[in-house]
C-alpha cells in the first residue's frame, strides 16, 4: 500500500509504516494520507484514499465534512503532546511559586564590583513559596489534565479535579488521591493554583469569566495552557488589578495581557517538543496501519471508534450513514451469499456509522458479489475487505 505524506512527518511514524511494507510517496495511487498542518481544503483527494490521518490534535486543515460524505475516516492523535503540555504546566506552577524570571533578570543586571557579594546582599526580594502542601485545582481531567493532576501529587500538592464528562479511557489513569469535585465552584474556592485543561468549544468560550475569577482566593494563580478564549483575558487583567488574582500564566498572548508584570505569557509552545512530534507521528502511523489492515477505527473525528482484536480470517468494514434498517439490509447480503456472520459490531456518531463484520470464511468467488451488493444498499459510503493471514494459519 502507498501512503502520501504532506509536511515533514517525523521519521518515527514513517519508519513504522516502511517496516510494515508500506510505500511512502510511491508512484501508485495513495491508500492513505498522513499529514500535519497542510491545508487539504483545496487539494484533490483521490478516490483510492481510504483514510486521512493528522499527526496532531487540531483538524481544521482537513475537509472533514466532505470526506465523511465520501466514507473516508479522518483521524487525529489526541494526547500525543499531552506530556509536553504537562511538563510546561509544571514549569508554570514553579514560576507561579517562585519569582524565577525577575530573579534571573536581577542576576543578569547586577554588574560591577563584587558581583557575588552584591547578588547575595540584594536577593531578599526574590524569596518565593513552595508548592508542597498547597492545593492545585485542575479543571478538565483528560489527556493533559490527568497527567498534571498526577504529577502535582508527587510534588506533594493536594489536588482537586473537576471534569463532568470524564472519559473512561482517562478516568483509570487518574491517581486515586485526586479529589473529584462535584462542581467547578468547589475547585475555585479551594485552590491556591488553578490550571485549565479543557477544549475550546462554544460552551467553553470565556469559561473562566468575571464570576469565576471572583470565586478564586485573592492569592491564587491561574494557568491556561489549553486554548485562547477559554479565559476572558480582559476580566483576568481586571481581577489582577483589583487584587482578586495574584498571577496569570498563559500560553496565548493577547493585547490586554501585554506589559503587565503579573502576567507571564509563553508563545503557544505547550505541545512543542521533539518528543511530542515523534509520539504524534507514531500514533498516526499505528492508527493508519490498524485501519488499513484490520478495519479498526481509533481516534477518528468523523466516524465512531471500533477497536476489536482481529481474530477471524476475514472482516468487512462498512462505512455508512446513520439511518434506520442498515444492519438488517447488511445482514441480508450475507444471508443471500450463504455466509455466516461470526461477529457484528456497529456504532454511530452523529450522521455516520460504522459496521464491522467478522467472518470465518469468505470464498474468493463471493468477494466481488458481497462488496457490490453492500455498496448497492442506499446510504452505504465505503466497503472494504480485510484479510488476517495469521487467523488462516490458526484454522
Ligand atoms: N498549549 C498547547 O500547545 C496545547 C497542546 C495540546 C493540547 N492543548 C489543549 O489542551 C486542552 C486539553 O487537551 P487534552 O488533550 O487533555 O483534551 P482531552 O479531550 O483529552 O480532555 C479534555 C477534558 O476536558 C473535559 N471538559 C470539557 N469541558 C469541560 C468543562 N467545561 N469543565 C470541566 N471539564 C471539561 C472533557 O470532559 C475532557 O475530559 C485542549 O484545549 C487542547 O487544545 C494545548
Amino acid at each position: 500500500m502507498n501512503i502520501k505524506t504532506y509536511n515533514a512527518v517525523s521519521e518515527k511514524g514513517l519508519d513504522y509504516l516502511s517496516e510494515r511494507g508500506y510505500q511512502i510517496n510511491g508512484d501508485e495511487a495513495p491508500d492513505g494520507i498522513l499529514l500535519r498542518s497542510q491545508d487539504l481544503h483545496h487539494e484533490t483527494i483521490p478516490d483510492s484514499v481510504k483514510a486521512v490521518v493528522r499527526a496532531g490534535a487540531g483538524f481544521n486543515n482537513i475537509p472533514v465534512s466532505e470526506l465523511s460524505k465520501r466514507g473516508i475516516p479522518v483521524f487525529n492523535t489526541p494526547g500525543g503532546n499531552a506530556n509536553a503540555v504537562k511538563e510546561l504546566t509544571v514549569a508554570a506552577l514553579i514560576m507561579a511559586a517562585r519569582p524565577i524570571i525577575s530573579a534571573i533578570n536581577f542576576a543578569n543586571e547586577t554588574r560591577g564590583g563584587d558581583v557575588s557579594l552584591r547578588t547575595e546582599r540584594n536577593k531578599g526580594s526574590y524569596r518565593g513559596t513552595e508548592l508542597y502542601q498547597k492545593t492545585l485545582g485542575v479543571i478538565g481531567l483528560g489527556n493533559v489534565g490527568s497527567k498534571v493532576a498526577n504529577i502535582a501529587l508527587s510534588l506533594g500538592m493536594d489536588v482537586i479535579g473537576y471534569d463532568p464528562g470524564l472519559n473512561a479511557n482517562t478516568a483509570w489513569r487518574i491517581d486515586r488521591h485526586v479529589h473529584h469535585a462535584a462542581s467547578v465552584d468547589e475547585v475555585l474556592a479551594a485552590a491556591d493554583y488553578v490550571t485549565v485543561h479543557i477544549p475550546y468549544t462554544k460552551a467553553n468560550h470565556h469559561f473562566i469569566d468575571a464570576k469565576k475569577l471572583a470565586q478564586l482566593k485573592p492569592n491564587a494563580a491561574l494557568i491556561n495552557f489549553s486554548r485562547s478564549g477559554i479565559v476572558d483575558d480582559e476580566e483576568a487583567v481586571k481581577a489582577l488589578d483589583d487584587k482578586k488574582l495574584r498571577l496569570f500564566i498563559t500560553d496565548f498572548s493577547s493585547e490586554p495581557l501585554l506589559d503587565n508584570d503579573r502576567v507571564i505569557i509563553t508563545p503557544h509552545i505547550g505541545g512543542s517538543t521533539v518528543e511530542a512530534e515523534d509520539t504524534s507521528a507514531l500514533m498516526a502511523a499505528k492508527q493508519m496501519d490498524d485501519f488499513l489492515t484490520s478495519g479498526n477505527i481509533v481516534n477518528s473525528v468523523n466516524y465512531p471508534d471500533i477497536n476489536e482484536p482481529f481474530l477471524t480470517p476475514y472482516r468487512i468494514g462498512i462505512l455508512h450513514e446513520n439511518v434506520p434498517n442498515m444492519l438488517g439490509q447488511i445482514s441480508q447480503v450475507f444471508g443471500k451469499q450463504d455466509l455466516n456472520i461470526e461477529e457484528l459490531s456497529n456504532r454511530a456518531v452523529g450522521d455516520y456509522a460504522y459496521t464491522l463484520v467478522a467472518l470465518n470464511q469468505l470464498p474468493a468467488d463471493h468477494r466481488q458479489a458481497i462488496v457490490s451488493d453492500i455498496k448497492g444498499i442506499g446510504h452505504v459510503l465505503n466497503v472494504e475487505i480485510y484479510h488476517n493471514p495469521d487467523a488462516d494459519k490458526a484454522e
